[in-house]
């Protein structure tokens, strides 16, 4: 049994006590769709104040116990990774950027006040699930193995300070697309009522709390008919800053670039980070300034802003045909995907997938 390097962390295999079958399993990869569907091993990993990280596991994938008065269940003390493999044209699978993810993952802990966990564990965490999971990726176009690593308090105690206990676990979900609805390009919602996340608070970390919290403002923005909602800044309630789930670029048509900068209220996406490299390696001027929703509006009407797109590991890149609020709508360029976008997405995605050189080293080939 290899121990993970410089930890003394030891993995131990449990085998499957009843594997699924090779047709049930192609049923499934057939049509993944997002998040319903789940592989067959999970990593569990536990942290004690008196042992710090111990008894790692890949075994299969089942419910866990938890007595109800868990920490977590009263005071949401958890965080969340989001991150996919890959199959590549020679048969191999990667992994894109997993050491971002280990060190978001890690500013996420400091935020929530748990423990780190060191990065190679989290890298090797996900490696040994992805290799004994790998028939479960899609063969289907634009499909995925989705990695879903979290932590939480497991600890026992209703008090309100942080727990002196953790548990890490990863699961993996084969992955299509996150849109059920197809469409070429989404209408989004502006909040004006709710906020996601405040100076000081906990937006720039990946908390589920700032999920739930998100939960009324996209039930409303389904409820107007749109796709997805997005969330101006809590102070002026003025500058545009991200999807529940997603980052924002907007693209003028002298053909320069702009995002939302990393503030502290917003995600600092992998996706976001990774188009600013590629857009300026093209020689494309990105800007990450603020933008306020008036000149969102003013712009799509003059038709200065020409493309407008969505990104995340989930919604890899997803252009934004239409906004809608309180205050009427507006629609982006031609309402439908716009040329830059796509040629972003094509750059990204054919690196992710292994049709491209890998000029940042990017890519972590596993076996
Ligand atoms: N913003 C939020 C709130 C998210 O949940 C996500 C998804 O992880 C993103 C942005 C995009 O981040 P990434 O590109 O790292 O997936
Ligand atoms: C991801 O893109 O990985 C996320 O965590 C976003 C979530 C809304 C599915």
């Amino acid at each position: 049994m290899a121990t993970v390097a410089d930890t003394g962390l030891q993995f131990t295999n449990r085998p499957l006590t009843s594997p699924i079958s090779a047709d049930e399993r192609a049923a499934v990869l057939a049509n993944p769709g997002f998040g319903t569907k789940f592989s067959e091993h999970m990593v569990t990993i536990e942290w004690t104040e008196e042992r710090g990280w111990h008894d790692a596991v890949i075994g299969p994938r089942g419910p866990i116990a938890l007595d109800p008065a868990c920490a977590v269940l009263h005071y949401a003390q958890e965080i969340f990774e989001g991150l996919k493999a890959y199959r590549h044209p020679d048969g191999s699978v990667a992994l894109f950027r997993p050491y971002a993810n280990a060190e978001r993952f890690n500013r996420s802990a400091r935020r929530l006040a748990m423990p780190e966990l060191p990065e190679n564990v989290f890298v090797e965490s996900v490696r040994r699930l992805v290799e004994a999971d790998r028939d479960w990726l899609p063969s289907v176009e634009g499909g995925s193995l989705y990695l879903r690593p979290f932590m939480f308090a497991s600890e026992v105690f209703l008090g309100v300070r942080p727990a002196k206990e953790y548990k890490y676990i990863v699961i993996a979900s084969p992955a299509g697309n996150y849109f059920k609805s197809g469409a070429p390009a989404v209408s989004i919602w502006v909040s004006q009522e709710y906020t996601r996340a405040a100076p000081g608070g906990t937006g720039a970390a990946k908390c589920g709390g700032n999920y739930a919290a998100s939960l009324v403002p996209q039930a409303e923005a389904i409820r107007e008919g749109h796709d997805q909602v997005v969330f101006l800044d809590a102070v002026e309630n003025k500058w545009v800053e991200e999807l529940g789930g997603m980052n924002l670029y907007f693209v003028f048509d002298d053909g320069t670039l702009l995002t939302p900068p990393l503030s502290g209220t917003i995600l600092a996406g992998i996706t976001r980070d990774s188009l600013l490299t590629l857009a300026r390696d093209e020689g494309l001027t990105v800007r990450e300034e603020r933008y306020s929703l008036d000149q969102w509006r003013e712009d799509a009407k003059s038709g200065r802003l020409v493309e407008c797109f969505a990104c995340g590991t989930a919604a890899v890149v997803t252009p934004v045909g239409k906004v809608a609020g309180h205050d009427g709508e507006f629609t982006i360029g031609s309402g439908g995907p716009g040329q830059l976008t796509q040629e972003l997405k094509d750059r990204l995605v054919a690196i992710q997938r292994g049709e491209a050189p890998d000029p940042h080293g990017w890519v972590m080939k596993l076996s």
